[in-house]
């Protein structure tokens, strides 16, 4: 039995790396713009890096059979 207090500090966890993984894409998005192609695919990598450790944590709380609770990531455009 996996008690609330772990299974919201997995969740907070998960939306981390899920933030990070905006960032990271938001930043490649910005750099693929301005045809920075090399800092392009650094940036992609670890997007696609930090998108695997949020799965990770899905993956943790989809078996415990916890809620798994996704927040808007920051900057989210409404509309
Ligand atoms: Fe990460």
């Amino acid at each position: 039995m996996v008690s609330d207090k772990l299974k919201a500090k997995l969740n907070e966890l998960l939306n981390g790396e899920m933030e990070a993984h905006h960032i990271y894409t938001q930043a490649a998005a910005r750099s693929s713009a301005n045809a920075f192609e090399g800092a392009t695919k650094f940036l992609l990598g670890h997007a696609k890096e930090e998108l695997s450790h949020m799965l990770k944590f899905f993956g943790f709380l989809d078996d415990l059979g916890a809620e798994i609770s996704l927040h808007r990531p920051v900057g989210h455009r409404l509309g």
